[in-house]
């Protein structure tokens, strides 16, 4: 008897199809990047990000009510800070009246039940574009770390409910974890960049915020004395398990695509939620091949996400996330 099993049967229709389906996309899944400036009524296009944009805190208000309404309840802030406020030692990351303490409380304000989470590293506040402070043309650690801490504290007090370092240093979870508790943040959380590669990826990001490393002598042309090689798989491993030991609440692989085999990987290994960020750029590849008409952008971005959640992501933060719940809605 030939064949005396058809996997055909289970794809004969829509109906079949969606009660065997194994990964379901919902609102719930998703964390909304969220980028913010100085002025009023501004709300700038990135170039390199079409249909994605720069709001300043009045349109800020909005766009989070909006994504309420539609069933997104996380936002990840992040600031595009005025050229005059940088420096070597990212001094304005900790301005308690800074755009990010702000932004955090224009959002709070907004929508009081909207998860809050920030991120955390002075690529944004720096002159040099570094994640870290530059000493005699290297990015220090220990230093930076202490900065970190200080500019995590200086998130919870205006009312972050997460905090998110981007920033690769070795020990800084530890720092982070150390210095909230001493001052009371006990539910205060740690989203850590755990396993961040570094990517050529990044690149529209960078444009969106104006924070890519300068060029200069005695400045590192890349930020690949912190990031981690894509080549490497078992260091991922590591870092996300030393993060885990030093308090991370959650723990994320970034970028997403490229990356599903370590998301995999580490979701098997660890027992905190995982989290996935698709970047920058590969939210630009698929509007630049949407806009020539090579892919479908709705079906492309729905695969996307899907194969993300499906290799293990529980969390997924994504550019698409409004796109992608009106479609499914
Ligand atoms: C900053 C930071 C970056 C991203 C998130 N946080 C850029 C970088 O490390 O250079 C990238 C996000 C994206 O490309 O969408 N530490």
């Amino acid at each position: 008897m030939y064949p005396l099993r058809r996997n055909r049967r289970l794809r004969t229709s829509e109906a079949i199809r969606s009660l065997v389906r194994e990964t379901i996309i919902s609102p719930n899944d998703f964390l909304v990047p969220l980028f913010v400036v100085e002025g009023k009524g501004v709300k700038e296009e990135i170039n390199s990000m079409p249909n994605y944009y720069r709001y300043s805190l009045d349109l800020l208000e909005q766009e989070v009510k909006e994504l309420w309404q539609l069933g997104l309840k996380s936002v990840l802030l992040f600031v595009k800070v005025p050229d005059n406020l940088k420096d070597n030692k990212g001094t304005e990351a900790l301005n308690p009246n800074g755009l990010m303490q702000r932004a955090i409380k224009t959002v709070k304000n907004a929508c009081p039940d909207m998860l809050v989470m920030t991120d955390v590293a002075l690529d944004p506040y720096s002159s040099y574009g570094h994640d870290g402070i530059i000493e005699n043309g290297i990015v220090v650690n220990d230093a930076t770390s202490e900065v970190l801490a200080k500019m995590s504290i200086s998130h919870a007090q205006a009312g972050a409910d997460f905090v998110a370092p981007s920033d690769m240093m070795d020990g800084r979870i530890l720092s982070i974890r150390e210095a909230l508790e001493s001052e009371g943040f006990i539910n205060t959380g740690i989203m850590s960049y755990s396993a961040k590669y570094a990517s050529a990826f990044y690149g529209p990001f960078r444009d969106a915020l104006d924070s890519a490393p300068v060029d200069m002598v005695d400045v590192p042309k890349d930020k690949k004395t912190y990031q981690m090689d894509y080549a490497n798989r078992i260091e991922a491993i590591r870092e996300t398990e030393m993060d885990i030991n030093e308090g991370a609440d959650i723990v994320m692989v970034k970028p997403g695509l490229c990356y599903l085999d370590i998301v995999r990987e580490i979701k098997n290994n660890v027992e905190v939620p995982v989290a996935v960020y698709q970047v920058s750029g590969e939210y630009a590849m698929v509007k630049a091949a949407a806009e020539k008409g090579w892919l479908d952008h709705d079906s492309v971005i729905l695969e996307q996400v899907t194969a993300i959640k499906r290799s293990g992501a529980d969390i997924i933060a994504s550019y698409f996330a409004k796109d992608v719940v009106k479609l499914i809605s």
